[in-house]
């Protein structure tokens, strides 16, 4: 009888080393590991500390070595150029050592960073695992963010080489990316040393001379590099994230755990085998493209799908059952906001008639709650096991999910289902104290973390301790709040702090509050998110003015947009903003955003009994009723 999720989970817990010592023997090692786990220095754990590995190696030659080199690795598909094509193993393998080679001719070696910022091209997958060949660490940074974002982590990361594109493409609109990237070197005060530029048919860059380079033509003249093995504690790249203030988080992923964990979790938890296609309708900028566009399916022997085109206008709401029927995908991964897009446009999903997708086992959702009503249409449609599961950047790999590599288990809308193998999840109230089945608290993950997890945050070991382990000793704290209910099962309810979650997208209020604080014209400002039936939330915007403004109240709300989508960018989708006479907060000077956004969603709201001006709550009240926000009250 094969083992059971519950089972697993038990036996991952009670016997950690035993169990990913076993699951480490799926990837290659130069060097294997002896040691499974060092805790000496907690919660700084520490997987498979003495092995040795390369983690392009383990996505691409070893497949090519076992004589698979002919077989699909990659399919491109990308309706907004209409270019499709796919890659094998070998071409793929070959490609990557050259653009290896190329940034060692720019003079990167292990350790240094190298910033990837990229639409979804083969090349943003091939400058990830070219990284990995070589030992640098790999920050990719999502296209949608603006110069100034990207040139706060151009300062964080430091890195020698910036790879880039000529531009991205948003369903019919060409972004040029070089301006973007020219901005953000002159705003940064860390230079590269060069920037490798993919020219694309759409759009042609400027290049700097001497430090600008044309991606082809080094790529033509560099010789292939060869895998350099790195411990399995070595980073393998730097994502950042958005905390609760403006700075993001560098989340720090190591290379042998990590992979060790995406193999599990692909046999497992996808239930995808060595030749199986396996499609992440995400982004590479994003944690899901990471492990499960790039690393997971390629580490895994699985042909991985690259998409650069959206759920619905590129061109139709068919478009994700068109991919999935072309490329005989077994399992898609996306967000439920995507699922949402498509219903909107195509509510009784009857493009669905034009493909075959008898190819389909499983949809996987993830990025944010997949609401009982969405998870319900999807299932009636596909007629297939729709599984939310529940994870982080931080984590790499998902915290809970349905395994069903390991026996489906019954899905109950709304819930992710159970923890995951690896994740000892407990919900504490505020006092650290257990909650009981059905309580909310906050959802925390005892340690150690699993494999896979997060190291720390780039240059910041204090934030790394300070952000999640200080509330909880011995916990991760999550930052989300959810329960337990009698059966086990994990619902994800929402996040504790000021981070929201904008159509799959983590975001910071505090980093949109930063860019309106600086509008010359404004005095004070809070931003939540405020509920949206499309994107899951949106930011909404109240400001207050400085004494003495008398201009007009529209065009401050127009540049206070402008301001937001220039300096953090589109992907904030910061478009709602008023202005009021004052906020609501407590006698202390606390902002009541809680109180705000309940205002805002129609819901039942008690202010504290701290508040300072109950007064000041029926202005905002009628203002956002003026938005259209609260009508339910
Ligand atoms: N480069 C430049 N701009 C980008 C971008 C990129 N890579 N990605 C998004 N943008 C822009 C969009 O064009 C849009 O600009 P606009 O305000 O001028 O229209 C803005 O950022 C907001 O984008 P988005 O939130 O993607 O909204 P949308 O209206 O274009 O599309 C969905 C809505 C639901 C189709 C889309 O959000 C989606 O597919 N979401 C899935 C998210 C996902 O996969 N998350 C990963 C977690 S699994
Ligand atoms: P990110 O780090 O961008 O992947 O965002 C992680 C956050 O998204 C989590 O902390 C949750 O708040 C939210 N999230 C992701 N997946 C889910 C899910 N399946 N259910 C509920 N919330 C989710």
């Amino acid at each position: 009888m094969p083992s059971t999720q519950r089972e697993l989970h038990a036996r991952s817990l009670a016997d950690p080393e035993g169990f990913w010592g076993e699951a480490a023997r799926a990837i290659d090692w130069n060097v294997p590991p002896r040691t499974v786990l060092d805790r000496s220095r907690t919660p700084f754990d520490r997987w498979f500390p003495d092995g040795e590995l390369n983690a392009c190696h383990n996505a691409l030659d070893r497949h090519v070595d076992a004589g698979r080199g002919g077989e699909a690795a990659l399919i491109y598909d990308s309706p907004v150029t209409g270019a499709l094509c796919s890659y094998t193993w070998a071409e793929l393998r070959d490609e990557v050592a050259r653009l290896a080679g190329a940034l060692q001719e720019m003079g990167v070696t292990r350790g240094d960073r190298v910033l990837v910022y990229m639409p979804m091209i083969p090349e943003a997958v091939m400058a990830m695992l070219a990284c990995a060949r070589i030992g640098a660490v790999h920050s990719v940074v999502f296209g949608g963010f603006a110069a100034n974002e990207l040139a706060v982590r151009i300062d964080d990361a430091e890195p020698v080489v910036v790879l880039s594109a000529s531009c991205g493409i948003e369903v019919n609109r060409v972004i040029e990316y070089k301006p973007l990237l020219d901005r953000a070197i002159e705003l940064a005060r860390h230079e590269p040393r060069h920037c490798l530029v993919l020219q694309r048919r759409e759009a042609s860059a400027t290049l700097v001379p001497d430090r600008d380079l044309d991606w082809r033509a080094a790529v033509r003249q560099a010789e292939p590099a060869a895998c350099v093995s790195v411990p399995a504690t070595h980073p393998l790249y730097i994502l950042y994230t958005s905390g609760t203030t403006g700075q993001p988080k560098g989340v720090v992923h190591d290379t042998g755990g990590y992979l060790v964990a995406l193999a599990w979790s692909m046999r497992n938890i996808y239930d995808i085998l060595p030749g199986d296609i396996f499609w992440a309708a995400s982004d590479v900028g994003w944690v899901v493209g990471h492990s499960y566009i790039t690393y997971g399916p390629l580490v895994n022997g699985s042909t991985t799908v690259l998409y650069e085109g959206k759920p619905v206008g590129t061109p139709d709401a068919g478009a994700f059952w068109r991919v999935i029927a072309q490329h005989r995908v077994k399992t898609l991964f996306t967000a439920p906001t995507a699922l949402r897009a498509v219903r909107k446009e195509d509510p009784h999903a009857k493009l669905l008639a034009d493909y075959d997708i008898s190819c389909l086992r499983s949809l996987f959702l993830a990025g944010e709650r997949c609401d009982p009503e969405t998870l319900n249409w999807a299932r009636e449609i596909l007629q297939l096991p729709v599984i939310d599961h529940w994870w982080q950047t931080e984590t790499g790999w998902s915290i809970c999910a349905n395994c069903t590599g390991l026996g489906l288990l019954p899905v109950k809308a709304g819930s992710p289902t159970l923890p995951v193998p690896g994740y000892r999840l407990e919900v504490l109230a505020p006092d650290g104290t257990p909650r009981a089945p059905g309580e909310l608290g906050a959802l925390t993950i005892a340690l150690p973390l699993p494999p896979g997890t997060f190291t720390t945050l780039w240059n910041n070991d204090e934030r790394f301790l300070k952000a999640y382990f200080t509330t909880y000793p011995g916990h991760y704290e999550t930052g989300d709040a959810g329960y337990v209910d009698e059966d086990g099962y994990v619902f994800v309810m929402a996040r504790t702090d000021d981070v929201i979650n904008v159509a799959g997208h983590r975001l910071s209020t505090g980093a949109i509050e930063e860019a309106l604080a600086t509008h010359p014209d404004v005095a004070e400002c809070a931003v939540v998110g405020v509920h949206d039936e499309l994107k899951g939330q949106i930011p909404l915007g109240l400001l207050v003015l400085k004494a003495g403004v008398t201009r007009e109240h529209r065009a401050i709300v127009d540049e206070a947009v402008k301001r937001v989508r220039e300096r953090i960018g589109p992907v904030a989708a910061f478009k709602t903003c008023a202005i009021v006479q004052r906020l609501p907060k407590t006698r202390s000077g606390k902002i009541l955003r809680a109180t705000m956004r309940a205002i805002a969603d129609g819901e039942s709201y008690r202010p504290p009994a701290t508040i300072d001006e109950p007064a000041v709550l029926a202005e905002i009240e009628e203002i956002l009723r003026q938005l259209g926000y609260g009508r339910a009250m």
